[in-house]
C-alpha cells in the first residue's frame, strides 16, 4: 500500500513529511515524492527508490521551503515504477497536486474523457487521472470539486490535495484505503497510518468512507459527500510506535489476514465490468484464448497450492488440460511443451529464482508467458509477456495470506474468462460465479470473526508432534496450504495428503491423538473424505474438519467442526483457508515463534 503524509503549520513542511514518510516505509514502496507551497507556486519532488533518494534530491527538505504540503511513498500498481508515475501528480496548470492511495477502478474511461477534452498526460498512472479530474471540476471552490470527484470515480481512494489558490489549507478524502489526521499546537496533519504522525500527537482522527477534511494551520473542518459539515470525535493512540506500524495487530501476518477482504475485492472489482470479466492486461484475443490446447502452471510454495486449486477450477469449466509443476522441479526436466501450450507463472514477490528461471525456460521453449504476480514492476513482472497483477499491497509477513488469497482471485477470473469465450459456462452459471465471487470478502470477514475459537483451539496443539491435513480435489490443495502455513510458522511437522492415498501408507503413522485435519468442502466428494476422517478416527486420531455449513453429517466422525459460509465449489478455497491460517498463527503464536520472521525462511527466495 502507498503512503500518505501531509503536513500544514508553523513549522517547515517538507522535513515532517519526511520524517512522517520514514515511518510508514514498512509498508514497501518503489519510489517516493512531495508537494510543497512556496509562498508562489506548488513545488514537486519525486523520484524512483528509496525515500533517502529524496531526502538527497531535497537536502532533507531544504530545497522545499514552505508550511504546506504532502507527500506520498508509491507501492506501483498502474504503471511501473518510475520517476514520472511516482506521486504526487499536478493538473496541467501545476496548480493543483495530488497524492493517493488505492485503485481508481474507472480511470481507462475518465482517461480518455479527459484526453478527449484536451488533458494530456505524463503518467500511466490511475491518480493521474484525480489531478485532472479534480481540475476539471474546479471553478474556485475545492470543496465542490472535490466531491464531484468522488461522484464520479469508482474503486479505492485516501487522498491528500493541495490547491495553490488555498495555501492555508490541505483537503484529505477518504473512501475505503484508510487515511486519519491529527492536531498538535504546532500545526494539523494527514496520514495513511499512525506511525507517521505519532511523534507529534497521539490525538487522531480516523477519516470514514466518503469524508472530506479541510485543513487549516489550528483546526480542521469534515464535510460528508453532499458536502455537508460533520463532527467527529478525536482518538487517543496508546499504541507503542511498533505495534502502530502493525495497525494494532501484534504480527504483520495477522494484519494481513485481515486485509484478505480488501485484497480479494481490489484484485476482484476492477475487473468486473457490466457483469462480465474484462482482464484487459491478459493481451489476449478470444481466438487465442480458443487456440489454447494446454496451460502449464509454474511457481513454487503457497503460489504453486494456488496453481493446484486452478488446476481442478481450470479443467471443471474451461475444459482445458492444466498441468501444475513446481518451479524448482520444471527447470530442469526438459519439459515437453507442445504447440498451444500457454504458460502461467504464480509469484507474490515476482523475484522467486525457481519461478523466473522456469520463466525464461519457458521463453525460450518459444511459448508465451502471463504472469500472476503481486510486485509491480518485478523481474518476472518485467519478462513476462503478459502480466495480471494481484494488487495485494505489500506483503511483509514471511508466510503469505493476502496475497495468496489474490493469487487465487486472479485464477477463477482466468478460468471463468477462458470458460466463457470458450463455450463451456453459460450465461446463467457465469452470472451465478460472478455473484458467488462478490460474496467472498463478506465471507472471510465472517471466518476472521471467529478467530477466538480457533486460537482456543490452537492452544490445545501447541506441543503438538505431527499433523495431517488431508482432502481430495480442491480440498486436497486447501490441505496442501493449510500445512504449509502451520509447519512454517510453528515448526511443528505438517504435511498434506490425498485422503484418499492416505491407506497406501502414510496411515501407519496415525496415532492416538494424532491431529488430522479433514477438509471437507467438495459435497460430491464429501462422503468419501467421511470415510477417511472415520478410517482415521478408528487408529485414534482427532479429527478437525473443515467442512460447508449444513453440512451437520460430519459430526458423526469429526472430534471439531469448523462451518465454511457456502459459495460455488470451485470458490471454497478463498474461505476454507482462512480457518487455517489463523490455526497455523495461534499455534505459532503459543509457542512464542517469530511469526512474520520464521527461521530458516525469507520472503522472497532469490536463489536456488
Ligand atoms: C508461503 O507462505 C511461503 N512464504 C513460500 O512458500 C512462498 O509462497 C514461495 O516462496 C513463493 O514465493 P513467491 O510467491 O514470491 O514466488
Amino acid at each position: 500500500m502507498c503512503g500518505i503524509v501531509g503536513y500544514i503549520g508553523k513549522h517547515e513542511a517538507a522535513p515532517v513529511i519526511l520524517e512522517g514518510l520514514s515511518k510508514l516505509e514498512y509498508r514497501g514502496y518503489d519510489s517516493a515524492g512531495m508537494a510543497v507551497f512556496d509562498g508562489e507556486k506548488i513545488q514537486i519532488q519525486k523520484s524512483v527508490g528509496r525515500l533517502k533518494v529524496l531526502e538527497e534530491l531535497t537536502h532533507g527538505g531544504a530545497t522545499m521551503p514552505g508550511t504546506v504540503g504532502i507527500g506520498h511513498t508509491r507501492w506501483a500498481t498502474h504503471g511501473a515504477p518510475s520517476d514520472e508515475n511516482a506521486h504526487p501528480h499536478y493538473n496541467q496548470e501545476e496548480t493543483i497536486a495530488v497524492v493517493h492511495n488505492g485503485i481508481i477502478e474507472n480511470y481507462l474511461p475518465l482517461r480518455e474523457k479527459l484526453i478527449s477534452k484536451g488533458y494530456q498526460f505524463v503518467s500511466d498512472t490511475d491518480t493521474e487521472v484525480l489531478a485532472h479530474l479534480i481540475d476539471y471540476y474546479y471553478k474556485g471552490n475545492p470543496l465542490e470539486a472535490i466531491t464531484k470527484v468522488m461522484h464520479r470515480v469508482q474503486g479505492s481512494y485516501a487522498l491528500g490535495i493541495i490547491f495553490a489558490e488555498y495555501p492555508d489549507q490541505i483537503f484529505a478524502v477518504r473512501k475505503d484505503s484508510p487515511l486519519i489526521v491529527g492536531q498538535n499546537e504546532n500545526g494539523c496533519f494527514i496520514a495513511s497510518d499512525v506511525p507517521a504522525i505519532l511523534k507529534y500527537t497521539r490525538k487522531v482522527y480516523f477519516i470514514e468512507n466518503q469524508e472530506v477534511v479541510r485543513l487549516r494551520v489550528d483546526h480542521m473542518h469534515f464535510y460528508t459527500v453532499d458536502e455537508e459539515e460533520i463532527e467527529k470525535e478525536p482518538v487517543t493512540i496508546d499504541w507503542d510506535a511498533d505495534a502502530a506500524e502493525k495497525g494494532g495487530y501484534e504480527h504483520f501476518m495477522l494484519k494481513e489476514m485481515y486485509e484478505q477482504p480488501k485484497t480479494v475485492t481490489d484484485t476482484l472489482m476492477p475487473r468486473i465490468k457490466d457483469n462480465d470479466i474484462v482482464i484487459e492486461e491478459l493481451g489476449m484475443s478470444d481466438e487465442e484464448i480458443n487456440a489454447i490446447r494446454k496451460i502449464f502452471i509454474v511457481a513454487c510454495g503457497s503460489a504453486y497450492h494456488t496453481g493446484v486449486t486452478a488446476k481442478y477450477v481450470i479443467e471443471g469449466i474451461a475444459r482445458i488440460p492444466v498441468e501444475v509443476d513446481l518451479a524448482s522441479e520444471f527447470r530442469y526436466r526438459n519439459p515437453i511443451l507442445e504447440e498451444g501450450t500457454m504458460v502461467v507463472v504464480i509469484s507474490q514477490s515476482g523475484e522467486t529464482a525457481d519461478s523466473l528461471a522456469a520463466l525464461r525456460e519457458s521463453k525460450k521453449l518459444g511459448h508465451k508467458v502471463l504472469g500472476i504476480v503481486n510486485v509491480v514492476g518485478s523481474s518476472i513482472a518485467r519478462e513476462a509477456d503478459n502480466v495480471m497483477y494481484t494488487w495485494a499491497g505489500p506483503e511483509i509477513a514471511v508466510a503469505t495470506t493476502k496475497a495468496y488469497s489474490a493469487q487465487l482471485i486472479a485464477l477463477y477470473l482466468l478460468a471463468m474468462k477462458f470458460a466463457k469465450v470458450r463455450g463451456n459456462l453459460d450465461e446463467g452459471a457465469f452470472k451465478s460465479m460472478l455473484g458467488d465471487l462478490k460474496r467472498l470478502p463478506g465471507q472471510i470477514e465472517r471466518l476472521l470473526a471467529n478467530k477466538q475459537r480457533i486460537q482456543r483451539f490452537a492452544n490445545r496443539y501447541i506441543g503438538a508432534k505431527d499433523v495431517f491435513f488431508i482432502g481430495r480435489g480442491i480440498d486436497y490443495a486447501i490441505s496442501m496450504e493449510g500445512s504449509l502455513k502451520l509447519k512454517e510458522i510453528s515448526y511443528i511437522h505438517s504435511e498434506a495428503y490425498a485422503a484418499g492415498e492416505l491407506k497406501h501408507g502414510t496411515i501407519s503413522l496415525i496415532e492416538e491423538g494424532t491431529l488430522v485435519a479433514a477438509v471437507a468442502t467438495q459435497d460430491t466428494l464429501f462422503q468419501k473424505t467421511l470415510s477417511n476422517m472415520v478410517e482415521v478416527k478408528a487408529r485414534g486420531a482427532f479429527v478437525l474438519a473443515v467442512t460447508n455449513e449444513g453440512n451437520t453429517d460430519i459430526e458423526k466422525a469429526a472430534d471439531y467442526c469448523i462451518y465454511i459460509p457456502r459459495t460455488n465449489p470451485y470458490f471454497t478455497n478463498s474461505l476454507a483457508i482462512i480457518p487455517l491460517q489463523l490455526f497455523g498463527y495461534y499455534v505459532a503464536v503459543g509457542k512464542g515463534c517469530d511469526v512474520d520472521k520464521p527461521r530458516n525462511l525469507a520472503k522472497s527466495v532469490t536463489v536456488e
